[in-house]
């Protein structure tokens, strides 16, 4: 198989290339990325030396960088190129659109063209807006995107959707839930506060800390989307969640105890414009159809990232240096 992975020198993209790699050792590799601020190299060090592995640098918005790709013969695509970051789109949307969503489109154009057997379009549990206090989203809960980020994965979504409808195109989507693990961008809730917390900075909880995310493995992640790469019906939506919720407050106080850091870290900030309330994924569906189940709770997960991270300062310090620190800046303030 020869699998074209877009976006996998980002957190869950690299961790699904090492992932398939040592899965798969037959199967062609081909990791694509513009490597912005998020794509880190440095992740996939492990996997350079692999026969069947090539990462090519180009922006998935560029059809002809891509278009040399695509006629060498691509059996499957996994798109997880984006911008990902929910605060990143509330400062400047407009490079979410160009790549979330014309990124995708063009990416669906080459895959029509050039007959691949199976896209996947690596989406998210945000598309589907908040949840109150009860309640679960299903691949039936309608789209209803809050911040400029959901709503340019949900734009992606509608185009896959209609690249599959209109054109037969083989496409599956999923939507996964919030992922923790290795190599996450430290913009991020979880690797933020564990860094803030060894260094004994203030941890920004926004809000009240009570807004809830349902956590994943990221592993598990890449598990599922192997799962739907191999057996996903194609046009079929499928989401992705280990029934993990936790309030951020949560969170944010278990790693300090890990630490062994005191609480008074802890900073309530300015809440996120538009901040969503609560997440909650129902992953029967993959559950059932496809046999998925994840294979790691939330207490053992965030152990094992905590220790990674703990064993892995110098991948955070290079991470903290270059385009990272203008953002961080202008965000958080001088660090
Ligand atoms: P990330 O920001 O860590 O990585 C994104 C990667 O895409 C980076 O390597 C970046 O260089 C690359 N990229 C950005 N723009 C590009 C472009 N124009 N052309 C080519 N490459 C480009 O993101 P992540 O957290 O790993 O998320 C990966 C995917 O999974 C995204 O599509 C995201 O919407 C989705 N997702 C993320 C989560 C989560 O919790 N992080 C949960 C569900 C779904
Ligand atoms: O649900 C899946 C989504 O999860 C993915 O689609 C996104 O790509 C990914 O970034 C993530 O979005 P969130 O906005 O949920 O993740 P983030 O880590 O930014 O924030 C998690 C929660 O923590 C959220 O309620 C906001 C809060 N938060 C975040 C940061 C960075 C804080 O309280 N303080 C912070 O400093």
């Amino acid at each position: 198989m020869k699998l074209l992975v877009t976006g996998g020198a980002g957190f869950i993209g690299s961790n699904f290339v090492l992932y398939m790699a040592e899965k798969y050792p037959h199967y062609e590799i081909i990791n694509i990325d513009a490597l912005t601020y998020a794509g880190n190299l440095e992740n996939l060090k492990s996997v350079e030396q692999h026969p069947n592995y090539r990462f090519v640098k180009a922006d998935i918005t560029d059809r002809s960088s891509l278009e040399a790709l695509f006629a060498e013969g691509v059996d499957v695509v996994a798109n997880f190129a984006a911008e990902s970051h929910v605060d990143r789109s509330i400062l400047e949307p407009d490079v979410f659109v160009k790549t979330n969503v014309l990124g995708t489109q063009t990416l669906l154009e080459l895959a029509k063209q050039y007959g691949v057997t199976k896209f996947v379009q690596v989406s998210t549990d945000e598309v589907y807006g908040t949840l109150g206090e009860t309640g679960l989203f299903t691949e039936e809960t309608p789209l209803a995107a809050n911040s400029p980020y959901s709503a340019s994965k949900a734009g992606a979504d509608l185009l896959v959707r209609a690249y599959h409808e209109t054109f037969g195109l083989p496409v599956n989507i999923t939507r996964c839930s919030n992922n923790y693990g290795p190599y996450q961008f430290p913009e991020k809730l979880i690797p933020l506060m564990i860094d803030n917390a060894l260094q004994d900075k203030p941890l920004p909880v926004y809000g009240d800390g009570l807004n809830v995310r349902d956590w994943l493995y990221v592993e598990d992640h890449c598990s599922a989307i192997d799962l739907v790469i191999h057996k996903g019906v194609n046009g079929e939506v499928y989401n992705v969640g280990g029934r993990n919720e936790r309030t951020n407050i949560h969170v944010v106080k278990t790693i300090l105890a890990e630490l062994g850091k005191p609480e008074s870290l802890i900073t309530y900030v300015k809440d996120r414009l538009g901040h969503d309330r609560r997440y909650a994924i129902d992953a029967d569906k993959i559950r059932n159809e496809l046999g998925w189940s994840p294979q790691h709770d939330y207490e053992s997960g965030i152990r094992k990232t905590i220790q990674w991270y703990l064993d892995n300062r110098e991948w955070m310090e290079g991470v903290l240096s270059g385009g990272y620190k203008d953002y961080f800046e202008k965000q958080y303030g001088e660090r």
